[in-house]
């Protein structure tokens, strides 16, 4: 493995196009009485995690500040608009970065601000957007809030009751002939009689790891069926290579798209079979699917350190172009634990940064021009992501090295008053007028962590959805006990006892029973037999209940 040479005489390369004032300026500030580089590298990740702390708070409060309860902020217009669903999208997308930050008072009143969103309005949304990043948002930001010692007792679980109210209006999406969901639902009034038929692959295989943490706290399993049931339509309708469309009809399971790819419209079908298995006691069936799914990719797909498009029934190559969104995959890579081609692809990403300070969404890998007219750059996390993963499994400070590169491009041309601007054209760094959400919620987030060794949230107990939210792990036969000592503090069930909490009572909301696990938590470990029983106990309740399900 030699991708650190490479890595090395990249940086050099890319401090010397892009970031050479910005760094020395930096570099000249930093404390200079260490000496030995690895010290002054902690210096430096130290250095680095507070900036990015304090980017978090120049983000969110711009967007506080000028868009709430807009969905995201303009940040060239320093105003507001609502992209998705006029659901406050930005707030929830962030609430749980406030804990990776270590601000729990912040996560506390962000988690308070956000109970004032309604979902019974008539608007209709991404049945997926909505999945990975309010559910996603509200479901991470209420496991840490009800277990992590600094706010267990001082939440009120109400962000429970919001989860399963908008899973409950995304539910009617999933009732069609193949359990392959629609793409979009109005909220208020379900499926539109003239809804497009066709959902992209990741768009229908990209539920199981937020819907199977609702069963698990609510003890109904129709959430936990309906992704697996969708899950599994798309791995049946695989080609005989292995391959996966872009989009299907989901009355007909017929393909509509052919082309496959690991980036946009296929990327997180992959990632969820895989962390699906990491994040739930014993789910072989994902891990059987992912393993055939990622074969496949390696052997029709990999052409040298690229993975590029082609068509899935023959495997015939359509085009030679990198998706920025593909970006992730290295870090998918690392945890299947594939590192040493994990590390190879991402060095050879990394090169695009080389010629221009972003990745652009759509790289030519011949010239490594952005390819036609995808020249933009919104802010994406995935190449961050990958490096921060890479960097959890290898300890390469190449890497680290990479990730303060790249911090000092968004500050420099990207920052502005009102937040972060999106970049239109990565060749001229034009500026656009528009923050993501998932800027707060997953690039700025992967930052920090790559900065903070020491974060809870940098171990295993975690597994991220494809919105950076850290989902707690739960136990299996193969993961010991100790993993789940999940934040730095000892935090016991005699905690919990002096709260005058019964955990042989769990507490009812609208007449569900959803604190069995977190109780787990508060043992410092979810028992995996308690966990089975009384879930299988509720499961045959349920199912007694609604016979035609079964
Ligand atoms: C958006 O939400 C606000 C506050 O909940 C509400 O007053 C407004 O009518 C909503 N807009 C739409 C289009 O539903
Ligand atoms: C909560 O929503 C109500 C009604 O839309 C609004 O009047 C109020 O200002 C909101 N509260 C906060 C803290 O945003
Ligand atoms: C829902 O919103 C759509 C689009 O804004 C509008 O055409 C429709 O009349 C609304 N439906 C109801 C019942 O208000």
């Amino acid at each position: 493995m030699k991708p650190a040479v490479t890595l090395s005489r990249l940086i050099v390369a890319v401090l010397s196009l892009w970031g050479l004032g910005v760094s020395a300026g930096l570099f000249s500030r930093l404390p200079k009485s260490h000496s030995g580089t690895s010290m002054d590298l902690v210096h430096k990740r130290e250095h680095y995690r507070l900036k990015t702390k304090e980017a978090f708070y120049h983000g969110l409060g711009s967007y506080l500040k000028h868009a709430y309860p807009k969905d995201e902020l303009k940040s060239l217009s320093c105003s507001g608009e609502d992209t998705l669903g006029n659901f406050t999208l930005t707030l929830i997308d962030s609430l749980d970065t406030a804990a990776v930050i270590g601000d729990m008072d912040l996560f506390l009143d962000l988690i308070h601000l956000s109970q004032n969103v309604t979902f019974d309005q008539n608007v209709t949304v991404s049945v997926f957007e909505t999945n990975i990043r309010i559910i996603g948002g509200l479901l991470s930001a209420h496991v840490i809030a009800a277990t992590h010692p600094d706010t267990w007792d001082k939440y009120n679980h109400g962000l429970l009751g919001l989860v399963v109210d908008l899973a409950d209006r995304l539910l009617p999406a999933f009732k069609t002939p193949t359990g392959l969901p629609y793409g979009s639902i109005n909220l208020k009034y379900g499926i539109h009689p003239e809804e497009s038929t066709l959902v992209c692959t990741a768009c229908a295989g990209t539920f199981s790891l937020e819907f199977t943490w609702i069963s698990i706290l609510t003890g109904l399993p129709v959430y936990e069926e309906v992704a697996r049931k969708a899950t599994k339509a798309l791995y049946d309708r695989r080609s005989t290579l292995g391959l996966y469309g872009n989009h299907i009809d989901v009355i007909t399971g017929a393909w509509a798209y052919k082309e496959c790819s690991i980036g946009g419209g296929v990327d997180s079908y992959y990632e969820y079979l895989l962390k699906t298995w990491i994040a739930f006691a014993d789910e072989n069936e994902y891990h059987e699917m992912f393993v055939e799914a990622y074969r496949a990719v390696k052997m029709h797909m990999k052409r040298g350190l690229w993975n590029i498009d082609v068509m899935m029934d023959n495997g015939v190559p359509i085009h030679e172009r990198f998706h920025s969104l593909g970006a992730f995959w290295p870090g998918l890579k690392a945890l299947a634990g594939d590192l040493s081609e994990a590390m190879d692809e991402l060095d050879a990403i990394s090169q695009i940064l080389a010629y221009s300070p972003f990745l652009a969404e759509m790289t030519n890998i011949q010239t490594f021009e952005p390819a036609g007219d995808r020249h933009q750059y919104p802010l994406r996390p995935e190449l961050i992501e990958s490096i921060w993963m890479l960097h959890r499994a290898t300890g390469d400070s190449e890497l680290l090295e990479l990730g303060f590169e790249m911090f000092d491009r968004i500050e420099k041309f990207t920052r502005v008053e009102c937040g972060f601007a999106n970049i239109e054209n990565v060749n001229e760094a034009a500026q656009g007028d528009k923050m993501e959400s998932f800027f707060l919620a997953e690039t700025l987030k992967y930052f920090y962590l790559l900065f903070d060794h020491e974060s809870p949230f940098n171990s295993e107990n975690f597994v991220f959805n494809t919105e950076a939210h850290p989902f707690l792990t739960l136990p299996t036969s193969y993961r010991p006990r100790s993993l789940f000592q999940a934040w730095a503090d000892p935090f016991t069930y005699s905690a919990w006892e002096s709260k005058g909490y019964d955990p042989t009572k769990p507490t009812a909301y609208r007449g569900i029973q959803h604190d069995h696990v977190v109780v787990g938590f508060a043992h410092g470990v979810c028992l995996k037999s308690d966990w089975t029983e009384a879930r299988e106990k509720k499961v045959k309740a349920w199912r007694s209940r609604n016979p035609s399900r079964s």
